[in-house]
């Protein structure tokens, strides 16, 4: 049986190869602990860490690469900038195409008693007004934090128009870039984003258990975690400089020496030339799908707004029972359910059924996407 892997969304498989062979390198070869002690194996450890927060900054063009703080994943980066900056309570602003790892920790501190939140209505293919942004944001709102593209339906959100809003009226913009950094362009820096959450196990290519946080001049906060650093030992106060500040603890030195090979496949590749490979993928799935009778497709159909996620359903199978097929009979791997995003499922309206989810990667074929169409097709003709 075929083994094609479309469900990239959840995590990247398979890697590039030299993201097999840093970790291999790393756990065999270096082995010591980052910025603890003084021996060799220490300071190569260090300078892999280094190189990680360095290849991360050329590709988010972020000059000072310290602004880079690792985390377990984008959830962990998303909570630290979201606690942090609700520490004393306020307003936060969301949207409705929010993943859980933005909207449970806002729920778990408005449930607390001082943060409240408000979650702007974007259209079913996540259209969204900015003035209704505008609208929302008053004299206690410390944060909007918003998708940088849904990882239900791959719509891309505009940006652009909403980091202008929050910066006219001075609140810091938090953008989770999980499904989007290492396949779309995005420069903090740049387009004024103080908070750039991202995950390495995604279109990054590094491994489960590594992530960060690009924190803009200005907008530091209260950390979560407190403890070691290897900096300013002598002290029982936290050092108050990045990335120390928000790094207490041993890193993932073994994965993030495989995200900064993830990183530098991206860089070498180009991520315009990424964004093209994906958008031939995502085209022929598209239409491919659009041609089965019986399935109906989740959000916008044009390029320019969305990435290769794809969500969609047929006739009358359950999300999970279809998905199970696809595994089960053709060795297809997607996802099923509500993919941790109920509030993107309530814009879409598929709140009870939730959707089959395929989503694409550099490392996927189109020989792969015809064999997925060819096993839809003759799923669609048969009875669910
Ligand atoms: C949009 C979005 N945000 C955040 C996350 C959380 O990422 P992680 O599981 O790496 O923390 C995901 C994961 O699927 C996601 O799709």
């Amino acid at each position: 049986m075929a083994d094609v892997y479309l469900d990239n969304a959840a995590t990247t498989y398979p890697k590039p190869e030299s993201v097999f062979r840093a970790m291999d390198r790393f756990a065999r070869e270096v082995g010591g602990n980052p910025g603890r002690s003084g021996h060799h194996r220490a300071l190569e450890s260090g300078r892999e860490v280094l190189r990680s927060r360095e290849a991360l900054s050329l590709l988010f063009r972020v000059d000072d690469p310290s602004r880079i703080v690792f985390t377990k994943n984008a959830t962990e980066a998303l909570n630290l900038v979201i606690r942090g900056r609700l520490l004393e309570g306020g307003h936060a602003v969301i949207t409705s195409l929010e993943h859980n790892s933005v909207w449970r920790p806002l729920e778990a501190l408005s449930r607390r008693g001082n943060v409240s939140y408000t979650i702007l209505r974007c259209s079913p293919d996540g259209g969204l007004d900015p003035a209704e942004l505008r609208a929302a944001i008053n004299s206690e709102t410390r944060l909007v934090a918003c998708t940088h593209a849904s990882n239900v339906t791959g719509t891309l959100l505009p940006l652009s128009e909403i980091a202008e809003v929050a910066a006219e009226r001075g609140v810091p913009l938090l953008v989770d870039a999980a499904q989007t950094a290492g396949r779309v362009e995005i420069y903090p820096q740049e387009m004024g984003i103080a908070y750039l959450a991202f995950t390495g196990h995604k279109e990054l290519f590094g491994p489960q258990g590594t992530g960060g946080l690009y924190i803009a001049p200005g907008w530091e906060f209260e950390p979560l975690t407190y403890g070691g650093t290897g900096s300013r030992s002598e002290s029982s106060l936290q050092p108050d400089f990045l990335p120390d500040r928000y790094e207490s603890g041993t890193l993932n030195a073994h994965g993030l020496a495989g995200l900064r090979a993830g990183v530098e496949y991206i860089l070498e590749t180009g991520v315009a030339k990424i964004r093209e490979h994906e958008r031939e993928l995502t085209e022929r799935l598209l239409e491919g799908l659009a041609r089965i009778p019986g399935v109906i497709i989740y959000g916008p159909t044009e390029w320019e707004r969305r990435v290769g996620i794809i969500s969609f359903n047929l006739g009358d199978y359950t999300s999970s029972e279809l998905a199970s097929i696809l595994d089960e009979r053709y060795g297809v791997c997607v996802r099923s359910g509500l993919h941790c995003s109920p509030l993107a499922h309530r814009t879409l309206g598929t709140l009870k059924r939730g959707t089959v989810r395929a989503s694409l990667s550099r490392m996927n074929t189109e020989e792969e996407v015809e064999y997925f169409l060819h096993a839809l097709a003759e799923v669609s003709r048969q009875k669910p």
